[in-house]
């Protein structure tokens, strides 16, 4: 686990700011107007931070931007951080803020002078985001640091410690969350293999959820033949792993379905070479399932939640299966494998049927990076959003919005079903490259009984991606963790 940076909770305190060391942030408002901490901080620096506020430069920085003093005089810190943020600013906007004074902090230790402000939650979680890194894989101790990006250490100088404490916990829980999403993804695919991912699952038993690994015997007992034809050409047993958080009284569950191909060559159907190692973020609808669990069980939410996940590994292998094979789903339905490579939505349809058969959940949203076709359509800007439940739908749309995460509704109308239609079975598992989004959630929806609301999510695009963002580095994004909490929180908790 790549592990939160410290974090500490002081009384601020006017006589200590001198004695500060590392970086020193104050936050400054639209006006101007400097709180006692800020005006202890000029007076220290003569003058200095009241011309600074008088100048251009600060009438030109947007909320939550941010501009460096260094070496002030009359101070032990390296460096006086001027955040501009007003006090009623916009949750996004303080997390803005928060990821500005991680991406300057590099491996420093960072003072916040809060001020009155009462909101430091999202400023916390802001710095913990921005602050991830994945530096497990380096040899060299001080290769890594340089590489962090991130404070060493947060100290929060609030009026009152025990005012904040709540809010300090459920930032860590949120990032907590987030972090074990990264860090799945992140991690190679001969490292987290299907054993090594159910192990890190069962590990979230410390956190009070319940965790069951149903092993390949077991899976053929139930008749997930689809999700076994896509594991039978690799040396990682496939597995199914089920973790329910019951936090809610006797409600039936939500239950949050994850696709978790450790690795994905497309199998007989082969993939070409130039960019197949990206096939390593396969997991990530697992991954995403996983820190959404965390997060719950870290934040003791007030909701039942069943999280389950296939974990197969898409090999080319003797023993693989070929194109042209005709698979028996759990459900009974008979699917023609065109291409092996569309293997995620055979390892779905399987855990989508088991989890209705099981659970009885009230709603289900499955989380899969399933097609190149999203990439193609949205990017990496916005996640595909297939639901059959505009209540629902429209739920999740906004808990998207609020948390500033991308997503993009997409259609589902029955044309687009017969697209499915095979020679010699019930179904085929690929349709060519028209919408094919759109096809590939339909698949999913055949095997989705009538009145259960859905949402599919295709997040190929948004999972793991190429550049930095405001809240993440190059690499996995943990997209959809903090979207899903917020929806459980506004609609799913007592
Ligand atoms: N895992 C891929 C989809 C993918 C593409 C994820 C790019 C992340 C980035 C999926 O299993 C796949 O190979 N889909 C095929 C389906 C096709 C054969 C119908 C695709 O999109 O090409
Ligand atoms: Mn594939
Ligand atoms: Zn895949």
């Amino acid at each position: 686990m790549t592990e939160l940076c410290e974090v500490l909770i002081e009384e601020a305190n006017v006589d200590g700011i001198a004695e500060l060391t590392g970086r020193v942030v104050v936050l400054v408002p639209e006006t101007g107007k400097l709180d006692q901490m800020a005006r202890r901080v000029n007076r220290l620096m003569r003058g200095a931070l009241e011309r600074f506020i008088e100048s251009d430069r600060f009438g030109e920085l947007k909320p939550g931007q941010a501009v460096d003093l260094a070496f002030p005089g009359g101070m032990a810190a390296d460096v006086v951080q001027v955040v501009l943020l007003d006090r009623r600013a916009k949750p996004l906007a303080v997390r803005r803020a928060g990821a500005a004074i991680a991406k300057a902090a590099i491996n420093q230790p960072v003072s916040i002078l809060t001020g009155p402000r009462r909101e430091v939650d999202d400023l916390l979680l802001g710095i913990l985001l921005r602050g991830y890194a994945f530096l497990r894989r380096f040899s060299d101790e001080d290769d890594a640091k340089s590489r962090m990006g991130a404070p060493s250490s947060i100290k929060l100088l609030v009026p009152n410690p025990d005012d904040v404490a709540d809010q300090v916990a459920l930032a860590k829980s949120k990032a907590s969350g987030v972090y074990l999403t990264r860090d799945l993804i992140n991690e190679p695919a001969n490292v987290l293999t299907t054993t090594a991912f159910a192990d890190q699952l069962s590990a979230l038993k410390k956190l009070g959820v319940r965790v069951t690994v149903l092993e390949e015997p077991e899976l053929a007992k139930l008749g997930m033949r689809a999700l076994l034809a896509v594991g039978q050409g690799s040396q990682s047993p496939s597995k199914v792993v089920i973790m329910e958080w019951s936090g809610g009284g006797v409600a039936p569950p939500l239950a949050l379905v994850g696709k978790g191909v450790v690795f994905d060559t497309g199998g007989i159907s082969l993939k070409p070479a130039g960019g197949m190692e990206e096939m390593t973020m396969d997991m990530g609808g697992a991954g995403t399932v996983a820190g959404v669990m965390k997060l719950l069980a870290m934040r003791k939410a007030a909701a039942n939640i069943v999280g389950i996940v296939g974990l197969v590994e898409n090999m080319p292998d003797g023993n693989a299966q070929r194109p042209g094979d005709v698979v028996a789903s759990m459900k009974g339905d008979t699917i023609e494998v065109i291409n092996t490579d569309a293997e995620g939505r055979l390892v779905l349809a399987d855990v989508l049927w088991y989890v209705q058969e099981k659970f009885q959940p009230r709603g289900i949203i499955d989380l899969a990076t399933l097609t190149g076709a999203i990439v193609i359509a949205l990017g990496d800007k916005n996640a595909g959003v297939f639901g059959n439940d505009d209540s629902l739908t429209d739920a999740f749309l906004n808990a998207a919005k609020s948390e500033g995460e991308g997503a993009w509704r997409m259609p589902l109308d029955t044309a687009y079903d017969r697209m499915l239609e095979s020679r010699l079975a019930d179904m085929k598992n690929s349709t060519g490259r028209p919408a094919g989004a759109v096809t590939a959630a339909k698949f999913l929806q055949r095997f989705i009984k009538e009145d259960m609301p859905w949402i599919h999510l295709d997040i190929a695009g948004v999972a793991s991606i190429a550049r930095n963002t405001t809240f993440s580095r190059k690499g996995a994004t943990g997209w959809g963790v903090l979207t899903l909490d917020r929806l459980i929180a506004d609609r799913y908790e007592d």
